[in-house]
C-alpha cells in the first residue's frame, strides 16, 4: 500500500486560535476567550484559577486571534493555492448557540460557517470539521460547571443536529471533541472546569470525561441518521510513551500513562470502558456516573476512523523524581536523551509517529486520521519579505516520510494528514503569537499588533510539491 490517490492532504486550525471576532455576529462568550497570555494562562487554563469575565490586568490573544473571521476567503484561497484537498477547523460553539442554552440558532453564526464551507467547496476543498475544539459557551460555566454537569450533552447535542442539519452534503467528516484526554490535563480549555476548594478534580474530570463520551455517541448516531455519508471521527492528542530504560517498573510505568490516554479512544471506538479502566477510576475513589441507557448507547454508536494530533513521543519513568522534567503539549514527560527538542522544548522524532501509528492501528483496526502535526517555531520576517522556514520544512518532512512508512511497509490505513496551524495562529499552551506553525506568516505580534497581512513562507511553496507529487517529492 503506498499513499492512495484519494489521500487527503491539508492543514488544521481551530477557531477560537485563529478566528478572533469575538463580538461579531452575535457571538457569544467562550471558556476560550478568557484564556489570558502570560503565566496565569496555565493556572486558568488547568481550572485552578477562575476568570469568568476579561479584566485589564491580563491580554486576551484570541480576541482578534488572526482575524481569520474577516480574512477566511483569502485564507482559504491560499490553501487552495498550496493545494489542499482538506481543511480541518473547528465551529465557534457561541457564534451557533451565544449562550449554549438557546432554544434557536443564531442565523448570523450558521450564515458565515455555511458561506465558509462554500468557499470550500469552490475550491474542491473537503472540510473537516471539530464540533468542539476547546470550546464550552460561558454562560454554561457559570451557570452549571461547564462538562461537570450532564446537562451538557443536551447542549451540545442540539449544536451538532443543527450542523448536521444545515451543513449536510457540505460537510461530510466531523470529530466529536478536540484531544478528548485533554480534559486530565487542561481542564478548563478542554470541558470549562474549574475546581472548587476541597471537591475532588479527579472525580469531576472523570464525570466530565463521561458526560463527553456519551454525547460523543449520541451525535454520532445522529450523524449517521442525518446523512449516511456522515463519518465520525475521535480525536486523541497522542504520542507513545517509552520507557525511560528496560526496567520492567519503567516499562509498566509506559504502558499505563499510554492508558492514562487511549482509555478514552478505547470507549469511542469499543463501545465500553476496559477493564484497566475501570480499575483505574476505583483506585482514584472516583465513580463513573452511569445512567440507564449509557452503556448500550456507547457500544451502539462507535466513531468510524480515529484521528488524532502527534507533535512529540514521550518518555515513563517508575523514578518519581523524574517524568516532568520535559513537557510536550501539556504532557509531562521525562527527557529523551536521544532525540532534539523544539525552541519551546518539544521532543522532535519522527520515528516516533510510525510508532504511534502502529499501536493506534493494531489497537483499534480502523482507520486513522493525522490532524495535527508541525513545528511551532519563532519565525523571523527577511528585508526581503520572505521567511526561510527550513527547519519546519525539515520537520514535516521527516514525518511525512515516517507517515508514509507506515503506510507503505506496515499496512496502516490512513484517511488524511493536517499540519497544525497551516496559517499562523494563537498558541494554545502559551497564548503566544511568536509560536507559529504555519505555511503561512501572519502580521501580529504577541501584543496583538500588526498588519494581520499573510505571507506565504518558504515551506509553502515546498508543501505545495508534496501534495503535488502525492508524497513522492519530499525535497
Ligand atoms: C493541540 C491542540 O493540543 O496542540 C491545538 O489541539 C494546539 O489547539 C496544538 O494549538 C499545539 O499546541 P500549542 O500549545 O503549541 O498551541
Amino acid at each position: 500500500m503506498s499513499v492512495p490517490k484519494n489521500f487527503l492532504w491539508g492543514g488544521a486550525t481551530a477557531a477560537n486560535q485563529c478566528e478572533g471576532g469575538y463580538r461579531e455576529g452575535g457571538r457569544g462568550l467562550a471558556n476560550v476567550d478568557l484564556m489570558p497570555s502570560g503565566p496565569d494562562r496555565y493556572l486558568v487554563g488547568s481550572g485552578q484559577k477562575k476568570m469568568e469575565a476579561f479584566d485589564d490586568r491580563h491580554f486576551y490573544p484570541a480576541q482578534k486571534a488572526v482575524d481569520m473571521f474577516h480574512h477566511y476567503k483569502e485564507d482559504i484561497a491560499l490553501f487552495a493555492q498550496m493545494g489542499f484537498k482538506v481543511y480541518r477547523l473547528s465551529v465557534a460553539w457561541t457564534r451557533i448557540f451565544p449562550n449554549g442554552d438557546e432554544e434557536e440558532p443564531n442565523e448570523a453564526g450558521l450564515a458565515f460557517y455555511e458561506d465558509l464551507f462554500r468557499e470550500c467547496q469552490k475550491h474542491q476543498i473537503q472540510p473537516l470539521v471539530t464540533i468542539c475544539h476547546f470550546d464550552c459557551p460561558m454562560h454554561l460555566v457559570k451557570t452549571i460547571g461547564g462538562w461537570r454537569s450532564r446537562k451538557m450533552i443536551d447542549q451540545y447535542v442540539k449544536l451538532a443536529k443543527t450542523l448536521f442539519t444545515r451543513y449536510k452534503g457540505l460537510v461530510r467528516y466531523w470529530l466529536t471533541f478536540n484531544e478528548i484526554n485533554m480534559i486530565l490535563h487542561f481542564p478548563f480549555v478542554a470541558a470549562g472546569l474549574c475546581f472548587e476548594e476541597g471537591e475532588d478534580p479527579t472525580q469531576v474530570m472523570i464525570t466530565a470525561a463521561h458526560y463527553e463520551l456519551v454525547a460523543s455517541s449520541l451525535v454520532t448516531k445522529l450523524a449517521h441518521e442525518i446523512d449516511p455519508e456522515n463519518q465520525v471521527g475521535c480525536m486523541m492528542a497522542a504520542g507513545a510513551y517509552y520507557p525511560e530504560t528496560c526496567r520492567p517498573e519503567d516499562y509498566w510505568k509506559a504502558i499505563c500513562d499510554d492508558r492514562s490516554s487511549y482509555m478514552f479512544i478505547d470507549v469511542q471506538s469499543w463501545g465500553y470502558y476496559p477493564n484497566y479502566a475501570l480499575k483505574w477510576v476505583e483506585k482514584q475513589g472516583a465513580k463513573i456516573p452511569f445512567e440507564a441507557g449509557d452503556q448500550a448507547l456507547l457500544r451502539e454508536n462507535t466513531v468510524d476512523f480515529i484521528s488524532f494530533s502527534y507533535y512529540s513521543s514521550r518518555v515513563s519513568s517508575a523514578d518519581p523524581e523524574k517524568g516532568g522534567q520535559s513537557q510536550s503539549n501539556l504532557f509531562a514527560s521525562a527527557e529523551n536523551p536521544y532525540l532534539k527538542s523544539s525552541d519551546w522544548g518539544w521532543a522532535i522524532d519522527p520515528l516516533g509517529l510510525r510508532i504511534t501509528m502502529n499501536a493506534l492501528y493494531d489497537r483499534y483496526r480502523k482507520p486513522l486520521f493525522i490532524v495535527e502535526n508541525g513545528l511551532g517555531a519563532a519565525d523571523q520576517l527577511q528585508a526581503d519579505g520572505s521567511i526561510q522556514d527550513d527547519y519546519r520544512i525539515d520537520y514535516l518532512r521527516e514525518h511525512i516520510r515516517a507517515m508514509i512508512d507506515a503506510m507503505e511497509q506496515d499496512g496502516v490505513e490512513l484517511l488524511g494528514y493536517t499540519t497544525w496551524g497551516c496559517i499562523d495562529l494563537i498558541s494554545n499552551g502559551t497564548g503566544e503569537m511568536k509560536k507559529r506553525y504555519g505555511f503561512i506568516y501572519v502580521d501580529r505580534d504577541d501584543q496583538g499588533n500588526g498588519s494581520f497581512r499573510r505571507i506565504p513562507k518558504k515551506s509553502f511553496y515546498w508543501y505545495k510539491k508534496v501534495i503535488a507529487s502525492n508524497g513522492a517529492d519530499l525535497d
